[in-house]
């Protein structure tokens, strides 16, 4: 059978990425331009900061990407692109350098949900067993999604507010922790020990979430205590935090997982890269006797790989769109 080539861009947010994918799961080339130093003055993401950068580096990253991979436009098969949820001024950059590609070369355009990039992160490294449960654990997004097939996506709960890395993020900058913050909580965590009681989110029987309690129960006590004149403890904290929100998301997962005989678990994401919920996500697999599957940290975060996996099945799937395509900021995942 003759081998498909996929060119995909991913501009959702701060990172212009573009990369090569062979067959829906093997890389040839990817580059990663991160904005992340650019941002972290101002404690989080620009958007038009953002998507002047895009519109300076995608020239740069293509070039890059196609001289990596030894290869010509002429060689690829089709030009995939996220095309949301985002920010839509960094979507707009990767869209209009797609469509021009798929104008000026005559190449199919797939248009990529950005979350179903994320879940494809996982095919980089391993088969897909169905049915499966995908545990997206991003800035934006903590979403609980049965897969039965291939492009086949049904959401059982998600947050009703903040999103987990969100959580982090914000609990992070109340501890004076640079932006992001969840990579310092979690490293923080682990140099702590669970000694404040915090509020359980959300614990009943649906397999939604909710972090905007705990997230201002965090920033309260924080308040309180400096203006008690006490110090905080701020790797208690973390753990206590990070130990908090991690029990609550294995314990929804493993509801899941029984009620809807899981072969298989799949983690996506940023916040796939915490090292508290990989720990607990590999016990309680090995315990419910289902497979799991976790991308390398270099794939939970943003990444155009993911979107060169998930579009060689978004294509087989038919999803192939025309040169109208536009952005959107939210999106659902269907
Ligand atoms: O998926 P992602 O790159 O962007 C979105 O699509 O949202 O996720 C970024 C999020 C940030 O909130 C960041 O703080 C969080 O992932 N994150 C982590 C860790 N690494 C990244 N959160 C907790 N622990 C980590 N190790
Ligand atoms: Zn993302």
């Amino acid at each position: 059978m003759k081998e498909t080539y996929i060119l995909a861009i991913e501009s959702s947010c701060d990172e212009t990425s573009m990369s090569i994918i062979k067959d829906g799961h093997i890389e040839i080339s990817t580059v990663v331009l991160s904005q992340m130093d650019i941002h972290k003055k101002y404690g989080g993401v620009v958007p038009e900061i953002a998507s002047r950068n895009h519109v300076q580096n995608i020239t740069m990253v293509l070039e890059e990407c196609l001289e990596q991979a030894k290869m010509k436009i002429e060689d690829i098969d089709a030009i995939a692109v996220t095309y949301g949820p985002g920010l839509v001024g960094s979507l707009l950059v990767g869209i209009q350098c797609a469509k021009t590609l798929a104008f000026l070369y005559n190449k199919p355009l797939i248009p990529v949900h950005h979350i179903a990039g994320h879940i494809y992160a996982n095919r980089l490294v391993g088969d897909f067993k169905f049915p499966l449960l995908a545990l997206v654990v991003s800035g934006g997004h903590t979403d609980l999604i049965i897969m039965e097939k291939d492009y086949s996506f049904k959401y059982i709960g998600g947050t009703l507010d903040d999103a987990i890395g969100e959580a982090y993020d914000k609990v992070a900058r109340v501890l004076d922790l640079p932006y992001p913050g969840g990579p310092r909580i979690d490293k923080l965590s682990k140099e702590g020990n669970h000694t404040y009681t915090l509020p359980t989110p959300k614990d009943d029987n649906t397999y939604d979430f909710s972090f905007s309690g705990i997230k201002s129960a965090v920033i309260n006590l924080v308040h309180n205590e400096k203006q008690r004149g006490k110090k905080i403890n701020k790797a208690d904290l973390a753990c206590s935090f990070q130990d908090t929100v991690v029990n609550i998301i294995c314990k929804k997962t493993m509801k899941a997982i029984d009620k809807y005989q899981i072969k298989q678990l799949i983690v996506a994401g940023g916040v796939a890269a915490n090292s508290g919920l990989r720990i607990s996500l590999e016990k309680l697999c090995s315990k419910a006797k289902v497979e799991l599957l976790i991308p390398p940290i270099k794939y939970c975060t943003d990444n155009a790989a993911m979107i060169g996996c998930a579009a060689y099945y978004a294509m087989q799937n038919g999803k192939i769109s025309n040169l109208e395509l536009n952005a959107k900021a939210v999106e659902k995942l269907n």
